[in-house]
């Protein structure tokens, strides 16, 4: 088995995996990055979302082929609890979530979104969020916190 190399959150790795292996079960199993998470596995939640060259996408629906090369963020690379990204501070601020377990998934393509975008309304957060599902209907909140930290970026906080 060749290595397939990558880069994740800003570091080159060379994953030992089939190339049919999903990005999801890479991430986890081989690079030791639990934070994104496994919800249904059939690309219908949004749970896994990560950013491939800043697109937001389904780590369970991506081989490991398919991503040789490029760039991938998890939220591992967002911030830290000490220097936490603007989105994550927001989060916080509105208290957005129960449960916490779709969080991850929503924050990358939050993020995915602001970068592209970094003034949307209300309606473009929430086509933006379609495929990202909160089984604990947090999304009034989850808006609200998106919103939150597009003022701040725009404010000028540090990513
Ligand atoms: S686990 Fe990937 S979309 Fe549900
Ligand atoms: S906060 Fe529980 S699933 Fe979203």
């Amino acid at each position: 088995m060749k290595p397939i190399r990558l880069i994740v959150n800003g570091n080159a790795v060379s994953a030992f995996a089939d190339a049919d292996t999903a990005l999801l079960d890479v991430l986890r199993n081989h690079l030791g990055l639990m934070g994104t998470k496994f919800g249904c596995g059939l690309e219908q939640c949004g749970c896994c979302m990560v950013l491939v060259d800043s697109r937001p996408e389904k780590s369970c629906g991506k081989s490991l082929s398919a991503v040789a090369g490029k760039e991938i963020v998890t939220i591992e690379g967002l911030g830290t609890p000490d220097r936490p990204h603007p989105l994550q501070r927001a989060f916080i601020d509105e208290q957005a979530g129960q449960c916490g377990y779709c969080l991850a998934g929503i924050l990358m393509t939050a993020k995915g979104l602001l970068d592209r975008n970094p003034s949307p309304s209300r309606k473009e957060i929430a086509e933006a969020l379609d495929d990202n599902i909160c089984r604990c209907g947090s999304h009034i909140r989850i808006l609200r916190a998106v919103e939150r930290a597009a003022r701040l970026l725009r404010e000028g906080a540090a990513r």
